[in-house]
């Protein structure tokens, strides 16, 4: 089986590469100045080529401040680029993964969101993610929508890596302890991502199990280092964030539970990154 990717380059896009190689599939992975999501015509060029039988879009503009006053960007790589996508897969009869999040929802609701229920963000990131949502779909039936949350991998600009570095050279830090979501390993995502190339097509939430808060994701990474800094648990008013991010974005697993697909606890997952994270720094 030959699988494409784009975004290679990115924290779920290297995890991909190596799992799938590791897995026997002909892998074709593109960093951005390989291939351009917003280059119809590259796209359609590629797939032509290499005819894969499975396409990946892992690529996106991530930066969620950035994109507030960064707003043709934002739209360009986030919603037009997984139309292109989605047309070409169509025009070449592969079938189409494409990367969400649970940044779609305005995060008001009280208990996890379930794959219908309506996205309604109140940022650009997450308006310009849903409209990739929307045009994909709409371009390509076979196309399949894969929502997570709080991503972290190996090699990633993420939220693990940000406490530990903090953590090295920091007494006290502060974080947010009333925005509530579910970590997510890009290995767990990846396993699951595979099973579910033989599913139906559709739109399917994927986060590691559980849920906490930014405060006590942090809490457990700090533990697990043993290290000696001081956390603060502070509201999002006290900490003043920029862009609003959902209070509470926590997704549902039903659906991918009755397709038989289980991932195991967040804490679980961290931990295995943690400690492959210092055995690579040590050798
Ligand atoms: N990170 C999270 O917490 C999180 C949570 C939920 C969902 N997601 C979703 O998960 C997916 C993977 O996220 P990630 O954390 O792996 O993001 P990431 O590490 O920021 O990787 C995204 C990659 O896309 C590349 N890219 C940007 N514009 C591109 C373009 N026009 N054409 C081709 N590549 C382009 C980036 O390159 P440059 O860096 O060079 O621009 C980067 O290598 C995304 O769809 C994201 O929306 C992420």
């Amino acid at each position: 089986m030959k699988i494409a990717i784009t975004g290679a380059g990115g924290q779920l896009g290297k995890e991909l590469t190596q799992l799938f190689n590791n897995k026997d599939y002909e892998v074709f992975p593109f960093v951005k100045h390989q291939l351009d999501i917003t280059n119809q015509a590259k796209i359609k060029q590629m797939l032509v080529d290499i005819k894969p039988d499975f396409l990946i879009n892992t690529a996106a503009f991530t930066e969620v401040d950035q994109c507030e006053t960064e707003l043709e960007k934002a739209y360009l790589i986030n919603a037009i680029g997984p139309y292109y996508l989605a047309c070409e897969a169509k025009e070449n009869k592969v079938k189409f993964i494409h990367i969400s999040t649970d940044y779609v929802f305005n995060g008001d609701k009280a208990e996890p969101y379930i794959e219908d229920d309506v996205p309604n963000s109140k940022t650009i990131y997450g308006k310009s993610k849903q409209l990739g949502e929307t045009l994909a779909l709409a371009a390509y039936e076979n196309t399949t929508i894969i929502r997570t949350s709080w991503l972290y991998g190996h090699g990633g600009k993420n939220f693990v890596n940000t406490i530990k570095k903090l953590a090295s050279h920091t007494q006290e830090i502060r974080v947010v302890d009333d925005q509530y979501g579910c970590p997510t390993y890009t290995k767990d995502l990846g396993i699951a991502l595979e099973k579910l190339l033989k599913k139906p097509h559709g739109i399917y939430h994927v986060t590691n199990s559980g849920s906490c808060s930014w405060f006590e994701f942090a809490t457990e990474i700090l533990t697990f280092l043993k290290a000696q800094t001081t956390i603060i648990p502070v509201s999002t008013e006290e900490y003043g964030i920029k862009t609003p991010r959902p209070m509470y974005s926590v997704l549902s697993h039903k659906k991918i539970n009755i397709n038989g697909i289980f991932l195991r606890n967040w804490k679980e997952g961290l931990h295995e990154f943690l400690k492959k994270e210092a055995d690579s720094s040590e050798n």
